[in-house]
């Protein structure tokens, strides 16, 4: 059975493909409809916590609570309405280094590990996010796939990125010695034209047939808009979070005839995205697929504890 069934994982051996924005986002969205939503940040970077404008530990209860085995070291703090996070950071090195001595001095299930000790505080949470580093082989990724429910593939629509995505399935496919229950939730094309149907459709084409047979339960688009991606990383804000505050903005805003130097507040004067909305509804339809998902795999997760299987 695995580990933590409703954990997701957003994995991708690139970086730079939004496997970040998407755990924040699912998370926080998550959160917003009532689920109790925990996010781990398994990557060296850290950069979870500053999405969600915190600074963190640097990963430091990752690395006790793997070396000194004890769940109890794991300090998840609330970075959003009913999400907490664990935080990454460079500490977290130490806590793989562990875990692959462990796994070289012929310890077969030391890898499994992260999950066993993860999983009692996980079991508090309706979903768990991963956010792994940009190496899909590396102890740290193979550590979050051994425990979790599903993953999620985070791609560039590009063909170098789209290039990744069979290590991504093969890393999937060796997860299964560990957890043979876990499978692929969805794509999700990050960065692509709002508009742009041949783009999307090429994404499609290129994505399917790499995915285990039988397809994938979805495909997600993130559209592109980098004057968003700067004001929200700026303003510590998500995509959400960003459309409410330029609507209220727009509100106080002084019109472009009046925007003169030194006339009014420069601040608000100054434009923001006008995707922020589109951008939050992108996000909005990702996590309902994912929370659908995770809902399906609990229930059927439940069913098989009842009749003893
Ligand atoms: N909607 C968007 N449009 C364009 N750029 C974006 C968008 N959202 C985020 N970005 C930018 O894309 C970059 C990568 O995002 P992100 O950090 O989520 O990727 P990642 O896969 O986690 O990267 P890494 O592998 O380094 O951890 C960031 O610089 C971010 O500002
Ligand atoms: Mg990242």
């Amino acid at each position: 059975m695995t580990p933590i069934p409703h954990a997701i994982t957003l994995a991708n051996g690139k970086g730079g493909v939004g496997k970040t924005s998407l755990a924040a986002h699912i998370a926080a969205i998550a959160g917003l409809s009532g689920w109790q939503v925990l996010t781990v940040d398994i990557d060296e970077q850290g950069n979870l916590g500053a999405d969600f404008g915190i600074d963190g530990d640097d990963g430091d209860s990752i690395r006790r609570a793997l070396v000194l085995e004890d769940p109890n070291e794991f300090n998840p703090v609330e970075v959003r309405k009913n999400v907490d996070l664990i935080c990454g950071g460079a500490a977290t090195k130490a806590a793989w280094t562990v875990i692959s001595d462990n796994a070289r001095g012929g310890d077969g299930a030391a890898i499994a590990r992260f999950g066993q000790l993860l999983a009692p505080i996980a079991n508090d949470y309706d979903l768990v996010v991963f956010d792994t580093p940009p190496a899909v082989g590396s102890v740290a990724v193979q550590a979050a796939l051994a425990c979790t429910g599903g993953v999620i593939i985070p791609v560039k629509p590009d063909s170098r990125s789209l290039d990744g995505l069979p290590l991504v399935a093969k890393a999937v496919t060796s997860a299964r010695t560990f957890n043979p229950d876990i499978i692929v939730d969805g794509v999700v094309i990050f960065g692509v034209g709002a508009a742009n149907k041949k783009i999307r459709q090429r994404a499609l084409d290129n994505v399917l047939p790499l995915i285990e047979p039988g397809g994938i339960p979805f495909l997600g688009f993130i559209r592109t808009s980098e004057l968003a991606a700067v004001d929200t990383r700026d303003l510590n804000q998500l995509a959400h979070e960003y459309e409410s505050f330029v609507i209220e903005e727009a509100k106080t805003a002084l019109p472009w005839y009046k925007r003169r130097n030194g006339d009014g507040d420069a601040e608000k004067a100054r434009s923001y995205s006008s995707a922020a909305g589109g951008l939050a509804s992108d996000y909005q339809e990702i996590t309902t697929r994912v929370l659908r998902e995770v809902a399906n795999r609990s229930e059927a997760q439940s069913v098989k504890r009842a009749v003893g299987q």
